[in-house]
């Protein structure tokens, strides 16, 4: 889980950053090719400078005297000296009343009172880079006209810069695409492990609340005790700080500490008088019997070892090896106590269950002889903290009858670890 978290985080990150690349480099390049510019400057007769690298030529020919004025011709140059395109553009220059605009040529002109705003004939007519167009005016001139400004406006469409720069859109265009789908075939990858990994899971709650039913079924007095075991030593493995992974393992070995149960007959497991030696050694043979039973479930670390040593005592006087204290494997001390605890706790068919002081001073007279002095702290805390309460009102058999006893998704500590 947290693996995935941290992938989901650098690639979001990731995603990030580069539409902030992109955006960048596209921003900087619509700035620098196509920028809506207005050029203005004096003119005269002979040539205005309208910006860097864009100059005008105006010469004037007088052409006819006539009683309506003097007929006069303008032949306008537009000349672009940059590297740049000019584009869309509109030439407007100032023009007075008096002054009668009579033809223009290669333009289309309109007036309106205040001045003459040319325009390219077609909108693919452009000043390109290194070139010039021309045209003309014809006006009647009464003598007072004389231009004196001239405004262009249009965009400014870069040549040399633009083929880097629709390189460079390419090049992240394909970054983010191999980007996008990279992301989304690990995001498919994962989704299908996590399916597969959830229908695993499924197929081994499944098995195991199977199990769980046949040793629930053989003593009815002790329903739910796996699940009571199970999550009591699950609690204490999380009280000991062991990691995640193992409080897991810790679970399935309490959920089937009891898988040896099967092989006991009913008649004695449910025996409510003393027991014969031969009966005795019957129930205590479950250790053995469990341990060869889960011999195949080595996939579940400790399951098979917890099944056979958990009624092992930390003094060395229990069975079925006398194993003694740190020999005996760290889930079965756990589990032993855990056990032990719930049988206090639980009524038998031989007897009612203990108070909560009993309990407490049992587990203490244990501890160190029976039970694992450290694990035995962590016990007892649990019952004065009220933690060992919370796990009976789950597992009470109330109107869900079986529900109770089976375990579900949620009851296994960190099951989805790692996804
Ligand atoms: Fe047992």
């Amino acid at each position: 889980m947290k693996f995935d978290k941290t992938v989901n985080t650098f690639l979001t990150l990731l995603s990030i950053l580069m539409i902030l690349i992109t955006a960048f480099y596209v921003e900087r390049l619509i700035t620098q090719n196509n920028v809506s510019s207005v050029y203005t400057s004096k003119l005269s007769l002979t040539g205005a400078k309208l910006s860097d690298h864009l100059y005008a030529k105006v010469s004037k020919n007088v052409n006819q005297e006539s009683n309506r004025g003097t007929l006069t011709q303008y032949e306008i140059e537009i000349v672009n000296a940059g590297d740049t395109d000019i584009t869309n553009w509109e030439l407007t220059m100032p023009f007075p009343q008096g002054p009668k605009l009579v033809d223009v040529r290669n333009v289309e002109a309109s007036h309106d009172g205040e001045g003459i705003h040319f325009l390219p004939l077609y909108n693919n007519i452009t000043i390109k880079a290194g070139e010039s167009i021309d045209f003309s005016m014809s006006i009647f001139d009464p003598g007072i006209y004389v231009p004196t400004s001239m405004t262009i406006t249009g965009f400014r469409m870069s040549t040399s810069g633009s083929t880097l720069g629709s390189r460079l859109i390419f090049a992240l265009f394909v970054v983010w695409i191999v980007f996008c789908v990279s992301y989304m075939v690990v995001k498919y990858n994962s989704i299908s492990f996590l399916k597969k990994q959830k229908n695993d899971i499924r197929i081994i709650l499944q098995s195991m609340n199977t199990f769980i039913s046949f040793i629930d079924a053989k003593d009815p007095y002790t329903r739910g005790h796996s699940r009571r075991v199970a999550m009591y030593a699950a609690e204490i493995a999380k009280r000991m700080h062991l990691a995640e992974s193992e409080i897991q393992n810790v679970y399935y070995a309490g959920l089937l500490h009891d898988a040896g149960k099967i092989s006991v007959p009913d008649a004695i497991l449910n025996k409510p008088g003393k027991l014969t030696n031969e009966e005795r050694q019957l129930i205590q043979n479950h250790t053995v019997a469990g341990g060869n039973m889960l011999k195949q479930l080595s996939s579940l670390k400790g399951v098979r070892e917890t099944a056979l040593y958990h009624h092992e005592r930390y003094d060395g006087k229990g069975y079925p090896e006398g194993l003694k204290g740190n020999e005996i494997p760290l889930y079965a001390r756990i589990v032993g106590v855990a056990d032990s605890y719930d049988a206090m706790s639980s009524n038998r068919v031989y007897r009612r269950h203990l108070s909560k002081d009993e309990i407490i001073e049992e587990m203490q007279k244990g501890s160190g002889s029976q039970f694992d002095p450290d694990i035995v702290t962590y016990m007892v805390d649990m019952i004065n903290d009220g933690y060992v309460n919370v796990v009976k009102m789950e597992t009470a058999e109330d109107e869900g009858g079986d529900d109770k006893l089976h375990i579900s998704e949620e009851d296994i500590p960190g099951l989805y670890m790692g996804l």
